[in-house]
């Protein structure tokens, strides 16, 4: 019986349960990890389209509307057309910068045309206002049709008081890395907000009243922005739903790893048991002074026999033919087979293992140590 005891390679059983339960958590924080990083990119890039998508949409709703008075220089229709496309859902505001870039009309805001004014904390001031209530918006400046805005003489005398600032200081200027692609569109996403804008370019029938402005130049820039706010909070709502998701099936999964690694120690504690007991069997029989030794129906021995057995037939006798080994040639020279040495136990199945039908089939020998030592072979005891 010279079987290695199980419990020597095999997990220690208490370990077991740890051992598994750290490993699903370990595959589950993986599995979590990438399918958020996947979600989360996927997400984004599907917000992002909504955005654009919405915005693109506004923006032309926008464009196609306020055209009309664009083209008669009908700031008041202009102004009507630009508040109502704010009131639409996601809108923070719409705006249009002139050629010059310094915006100077945005929804909910009057004004006469000068641009707007920020205050150092980003605060809106609109220097319209006296100017606008005092001629009920009607005021123009006396060279709008022959010069810019830069280059009429109070643009001169404002730009000489301001020489070597930086213009974006106190206005809203537009974005001068803006790209415009071949339908004039360009668009700028932030963290908060997205920003959509259409340049408007300069036709025939502008130069009517625009008298020196070129055909093909930008006459100014329509813009919209959208605020981010709604789809963040769609977005965090689905993520919110793949984590409750995500720990629903982490719950089960662990809660089977438990399972399985609570039926896996009971089987190594079983087996460490048996392991044990097989073992002080073995030591029982090999202390006895008696070959014992099991062989099926083809005579081939089982792996478990007593010591003795190495000693009687002087070599290991696992899985050999019990019938070459008890009747070989030099038989005579052992001299040991004799009937009253070597006891079949085949009534015995019961007594040597309780498990008939795996063993049914098996028959037992016993060696008596006596004969053994009787017939002169080399016995310890
Ligand atoms: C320190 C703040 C400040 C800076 C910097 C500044 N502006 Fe102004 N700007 C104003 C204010 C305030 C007004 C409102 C009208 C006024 O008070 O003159 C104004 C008005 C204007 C006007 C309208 C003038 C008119 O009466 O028709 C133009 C054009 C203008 N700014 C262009 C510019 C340009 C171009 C720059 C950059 C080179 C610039 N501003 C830098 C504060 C500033
Ligand atoms: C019937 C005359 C007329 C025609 C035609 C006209 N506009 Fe104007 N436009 C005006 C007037 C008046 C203003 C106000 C000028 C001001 O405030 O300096 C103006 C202002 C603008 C502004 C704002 C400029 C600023 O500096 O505030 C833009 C942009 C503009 N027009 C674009 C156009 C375009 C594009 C066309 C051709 C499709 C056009 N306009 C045709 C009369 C006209």
């Amino acid at each position: 019986m010279e079987k290695p005891k199980p419990g020597n390679r095999e997990p220690n059983p208490e370990r077991v349960i740890p051992r598994f339960l750290l490993i699903a958590f370990s595959c589950l924080l993986l599995i979590s990890l990438v399918a958020g990083f996947i979600f989360n990119y996927y997400q984004k890039q599907m917000m992002d389209r909504t955005i654009r998508e919405q915005g693109s949409g506004i923006l032309s709703s926008y464009g196609s509307k306020t055209r009309d008075s664009i083209e008669k220089g009908q700031r008041k229709t202009f102004q009507l057309v630009m508040d109502n496309t704010a009131q639409l859902e996601g809108v923070t505001a719409t705006t249009l910068y002139p050629r010059e870039g310094l915006m100077n009309y945005r929804s909910g805001a009057v004004t006469v045309g000068l641009p707007f004014v920020h205050d150092q904390d980003g605060g809106f001031r609109n220097p319209n206002l006296d100017l606008y209530e005092k001629t009920r918006g009607m005021f123009l400046r006396k060279d709008w049709h022959l010069t810019g805005r830069f280059d009429s003489a109070a643009g001169q005398a404002h730009l000489a008081e301001v020489q070597g600032k930086s213009c974006a200081e106190c206005h809203y200027v537009l974005d001068e890395n803006l790209s415009f692609d071949n339908q004039n569109r360009a668009e700028v996403l932030d963290a908060r907000v997205a920003h959509f804008y259409e340049r408007i370019p300069v036709e025939d029938k502008c130069t009517v009243c625009h008298t020196y402005w070129q055909i093909g130049e930008t006459a100014g820039v329509l813009g919209v922005t959208i605020d981010k706010a709604a789809f963040l909070q769609r977005t965090r709502e689905s993520t919110r739903q793949l984590v409750y998701i995500l720990l629903s099936i982490a719950t089960v999964v662990l809660g089977v790893t438990y399972l399985v690694a609570a039926m896996y120690r009971r089987i190594l504690i079983t087996r460490r048991q048996l392991a044990d007991k097989s073992d002080r069997l073995a030591g029982l029989l090999n202390n006895s002074g008696q070959g014992f030794l099991s062989f099926g129906p083809d005579l081939a021995i089982e792996p478990e026999y007593s010591r003795e057995c190495v000693t009687f037939f002087g070599e290991e006798v696992a899985g050999k033919s019990v019938a070459a080994l008890l009747f070989s040639e030099d038989e005579e020279e052992r001299g040991l087979v004799f009937d009253e040495d070597i006891h079949l136990l085949e009534e015995e199945d019961d007594y040597i293992d309780e498990d008939q039908t795996a063993q049914a089939e098996n028959e037992y020998l016993q060696i008596f140590a006596d004969g053994m030592n009787s017939s002169g072979t080399s016995c310890s005891r």
